[in-house]
């Protein structure tokens, strides 16, 4: 039977640039930390209009600039540290999955004495976080409508996700006009990202399933498919900017469906960008498709067949095998052709060498235990499927 708790408290302002961000910020603390990337924020004047917002309300600002992809802890406790020193009292993300991951991981910090890290692998337990709010300027993570972070440790190569009630943000400033911006590529990593949220963690599951969401996921499966190719040929076209980034939030908020997966392919994209530094959605993207063939059998393609009737359109009439080979083409085509992202992990230039310990973390602690339970041996496999175009079985 169908059990579940859904709680997602954060308060979306949807189209409306950053109006109302002083008044909210400054209704949670008088003093702010500004967090962000490399600099995109700086270049298109995403940035000018928050600190603006903020100095009009009377918030004072301190910036911290320079949060990397795959944000690192000792970043985390650089934020931390300089908000017990400014004397803080929230933070405010301005930028995509990796700032805002970072931002929540530095409310968390700030709050304790604990090393970043420390809270990232549960060591130490968060027990309070300063209130975060985010301004997105990427549709990809969901981060901006979710409990989650996913923070880098370098030394070690990890990089793990936490999910804590502290970490999800109060407020959401969901502007599509701030992702015009956004690179084709990063546009096309970021709905290899969305995608592979619905597709890993609630879709393919030979668990019980609540129609009403399936048919939910598939629609939003369909807006992606839809308008990325758009809004990478058109940047600034709202529609196709506004269904992603509205598209990125549904499909990790919670709402879509009330059974938790074992989200195989992050687990082991994770260890990819913990040794080679790369896109997460790239990642993903190569990963997927070679999942999907790892995992097919006569159990499993029914419901991959129906992910490419539903989703690319495909002749329903065929057997499941055949169905499911053509679904999983459809996809492949889509990800490679249609948004021009690498098919193997070589062409990005990564081979065998890490492999077995990646492997075996991924699958720490009796495997990975979605669609189809994978073992160290199955991921070893699935990444060398990744090496070769078409890799067979
Ligand atoms: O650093 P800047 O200069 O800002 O440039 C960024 C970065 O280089 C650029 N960018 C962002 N907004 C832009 C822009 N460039 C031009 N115009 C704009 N408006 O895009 C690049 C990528 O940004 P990043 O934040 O790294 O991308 P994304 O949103 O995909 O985040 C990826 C991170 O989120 C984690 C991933 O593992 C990865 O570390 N994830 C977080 C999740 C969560 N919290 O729930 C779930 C996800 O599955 C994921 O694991
Ligand atoms: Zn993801």
């Amino acid at each position: 039977m169908t059990q579940f708790t859904l709680q997602c408290d954060t308060k979306v302002i949807f189209g409306q640039g950053v109006r109302g961000l002083g008044r909210e910020a400054s209704a949670l603390g008088g003093r702010v930390l500004v967090c962000y990337g490399g600099g995109s924020v700086a270049r298109n004047g995403i940035l000018g209009a928050v600190l603006g917002e903020l100095k009009e309300a009377g918030v004072s600002a301190i910036e911290f600039p320079g949060i990397e992809p795959n944000p690192r802890h000792t970043t985390v406790n650089r934020g931390a540290a300089l908000c017990r020193e400014e004397g803080v009292g929230a933070v405010i993300a301005v930028g995509g999955g990796s700032v805002i991951d970072c931002a929540k991981l530095i409310a968390a910090a700030a709050c304790c004495e604990e090393d970043a890290w420390d809270l990232v692998t549960r060591r130490a337990p968060i027990e309070r976080a300063l209130p975060v709010l985010t301004v997105l300027t990427i549709a990809a993570t969901g981060s901006e409508m979710d409990a989650g972070a996913v923070i880098t440790n370098w030394e070690t190569h990890e990089k793990y996700g936490i999910f804590d009630a502290h970490l999800q943000p109060r407020v959401s400033f969901l502007e599509p006009r701030f992702t015009y911006t956004v690179s084709p590529f990063q546009t096309a990593c970021g709905a290899a990202d969305i995608l592979s949220h619905v597709i890993d963690k609630y879709y393919f599951t030979l668990n019980e399933k609540l129609a009403f969401a399936e048919g939910v996921m598939e629609t939003l499966m369909r807006t992606v498919v839809k308008f990325a190719p758009i809004a990478m040929r058109e940047p600034e076209n709202y529609e196709a900017r506004a269904n992603l980034m509205w598209a990125a939030s549904w499909a990790l908020n919670g709402f879509l469906s009330p059974r938790a997966g074992a989200t195989s392919c992050h687990a082991m994209e994770h260890e990819l960008s913990a040794y080679y530094d790369i896109a997460h959605g790239l990642g993903l993207a190569i990963l997927m498709p070679r999942w999907l063939r790892y995992c097919c059998d006569e159990k499993r393609a029914p419901q991959i067949k129906q992910f490419g009737v539903n989703v690319f359109g495909l002749d329903a009439s065929t057997s499941d095998m055949v169905g499911a080979n053509a679904a999983i083409e459809a996809f492949e085509s889509f990800l490679y052709e249609t948004l021009g992202l690498s098919r193997t992990l070589s062409e990005i230039g990564i081979g065998e060498e890490h492999f077995c310990e990646m492997a075996k973390n991924a699958a720490r602690g009796g495997g990975i235990d979605g669609f189809k339970l994978l073992t160290e041996e199955d991921v070893m496999a699935i990444y060398r499927m990744c090496l070769l175009p078409d890799a067979p079985l």
